[in-house]
């Protein structure tokens, strides 16, 4: 089958955007709407936003107030962290009922989850744990990904996590353990650049074997984020700026995989939307001068010279 003839099983790209964060739900509201009307033109630069799925399951309140009326204005996309789609446990229909209800209200584009396990017998770890790279895990977690889809009638997208231990049971690299899942469950991917830079300083692989070896028609989105480095072992934070050397994966991973979907991860120490706008302009000029053909190794520090003579050009910045 040719490239393009796969490709088809991808949704349509929506650009560049944003995680939405309840400190920006204003900051959002005020880019397509003034005190007397509507714009028809945004005044913020983000083409789409990523909304974390859980923060929106229970019907009524303010996040879902807030949540509507933006996605009535910005095409949306859902991200979740309690499918536990690892674990061997019946799946939790009531969850997945809400999840569908969710996607329906917004018209989410599609949704993802992580390639993980999160807890057992009625327990939450409250993380996202990983797997173990074999063929009997394969087959559970592509089983239950098939089982998902048929459910909500939609094809999702599996995240790979970022991870501090293994098993010595894994007989498999973890891209290994992701294509076959993807391929066997006939999901796509939400290829997280930051993740792959993480787990491999804290498991000693070349990320770009990593990179090399994702099937490029499965991959519908990536995640940037900030991690914490301690030296020996990176801990995947979420809470500061994404940093050079996950910058220059993601110009390796636009060179391998071309325009794909991309959008920033905020999850602490959450800036002014401003700061986030400025790194996705970042992006921007990281994805276009490496389409155009640019050499990727000093693109990146030229780049973030050039983004911090920029004036802001954005909206006010919230107090
Ligand atoms: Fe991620």
């Amino acid at each position: 089958m040719t490239d393009d003839m796969e490709d088809s099983k991808k949704y349509q790209g929506l650009g560049f955007g944003l995680g939405l964060r309840k400190e920006h739900y204003q900051d959002v509201i005020d880019s397509f709407e003034t005190e007397d009307s509507q714009q028809t033109e945004h005044s913020i630069n983000v083409d789409w936003f990523e909304v974390l799925t859980e923060n929106y399951l229970v019907p009524g309140g303010k996040p879902l107030y807030y949540l509507e009326k933006i996605a009535e204005q910005y095409p949306m996309v859902m991200h979740g962290v309690s499918m536990n789609i690892g674990n061997t446990e019946p799946l939790d229909k009531n969850y997945l009922e809400q999840v569908k209800l969710l996607k329906n209200r917004i018209n989410a584009h599609w949704l993802s989850d992580h390639l993980c396990w999160t807890g057992t017998n009625g327990s939450n770890a409250h993380d996202l744990l990983p797997l173990p790279y074999t063929e009997e895990s394969v087959k559970n977690v592509a089983d239950r990904i098939s089982q998902v889809q048929d459910f909500l009638g939609c094809r999702m997208l599996i995240e790979n996590v970022s991870s501090y231990v293994s098993y010595k049971q894994s007989d498999m690299s973890e891209w290994e353990f992701l294509n076959e899942v993807a391929e066997r469950a006939d999901c796509l991917l939400l290829l997280d650049i930051n993740n792959i830079y993480v787990s491999s300083v804290n498991h000693e692989f070349d990320p770009l074997d990593y990179l090399l070896q994702v099937p490029k028609q499965r991959v519908q989105q990536f995640h940037l984020a900030g991690h914490s480095d301690y030296g020996d072992y990176v801990i995947d934070t979420h809470d500061m700026p994404v940093c050079d050397a996950v910058w220059s994966l993601y110009a390796k991973a636009v060179e391998r995989f071309g325009d794909v979907t991309f959008m920033i991860e905020r999850d602490d120490n959450i800036p002014p939307l401003n700061e986030l706008l400025l790194e996705l302009d970042l992006a921007r000029d990281v994805s276009e001068n490496v389409l155009k053909g640019g050499y990727y190794s000093s693109l990146v520090q030229n780049l973030q010279m050039k983004q911090e003579s920029k004036p802001l050009q954005q909206q006010k910045i919230p107090a």
